[in-house]
């Protein structure tokens, strides 16, 4: 039967680390949802458009050409057939997405192709409104949530490990606007679902969490719902 995992939670708590890892480990195509709102937000950045001007983004949307590669535990993303996969990783396209997240036009776009990308497979979908909006009868819904401060350190280490400079009181500012951002907005605000899992991964490394989160989904498989019923 196939199936859908719903993973969300804030910026920085892990999501997209373990559902590659995940994705992987129990061949789910894996699906990297705020890489599109990313790319929305470096098309914005790249082309002079004010992405807190929510008039002036609905103008552009249709001429953003957004093609997406997927395979197990991985996303390739291309924006007018140029990969920007690394690109869109940036503090600021970061928080140009979460500002073209709160715009409904945009939401609606790239739902679609997300509910579109579900279909006919098992897969494994990162973001913030997916066990409440794009995939609600989701087999398995997890939430992850990790202090502010870790989520920080963490993105520090990452930023270190790619030999690029950071300050970590910056990025600890910018997480928590996103947060902010994203946790007030009308729209399919970053909440967790009625039913979904939450997971706690603060003190928990990325071995454990991915365990962690196994467990949870072999038990609602094992739990045995319906192929009709598993979306
Ligand atoms: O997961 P991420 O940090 O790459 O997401 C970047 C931004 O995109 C996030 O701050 C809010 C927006 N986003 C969203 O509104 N809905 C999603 N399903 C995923 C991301």
């Amino acid at each position: 039967m196939n199936y859908a995992v719903a993973v969300d939670g804030p910026a920085g708590s892990g999501k997209s680390t373990i559902a590659k890892l995940i994705a992987k480990d129990m061949g789910l195509v894996y699906i990297d949802t705020g890489a599109m709102y990313r790319t929305v937000g470096l098309y914005c950045i790249k082309n002079g458009i004010n992405t807190k001007n929510s008039e002036d983004v609905k103008k552009v949307i249709k001429n953003i050409d957004m093609q997406i590669k997927l395979s197990e535990g991985n996303q390739k993303i291309f924006l007018s057939g140029e990969d920007v996969t690394d690109e869109i990783r940036s503090a600021k396209a970061g928080l140009a997405a979460s500002d073209v997240g709160a715009i409904g036009e945009v939401r609606k776009k790239l739902v679609r192709m997300q509910q579109k990308m579900a279909e006919g497979t098992s897969v494994i979908m990162d973001g913030r409104d997916i066990g409440t909006n794009v995939l609600p009868n989701a087999l398995v819904k997890i939430f992850l949530v990790a202090s502010v401060e870790v989520r920080a350190e963490r993105r520090c280490g990452e930023l270190e490990k790619l030999g690029k400079p950071f300050d970590f009181d910056t990025i600890k500012k910018q997480l928590a606007e996103r947060d902010k951002n994203d946790s007030t907005r009308k729209l399919n605000p970053l909440r967790k679902a009625g039913d979904a899992v939450e997971v706690d991964t603060t003190f928990l490394n990325i071995d454990e969490v991915k365990e962690k989160v196994e467990k949870i989904i072999k038990a609602k498989i094992r739990g045995g719902k319906d192929e009709n019923n598993s979306r």
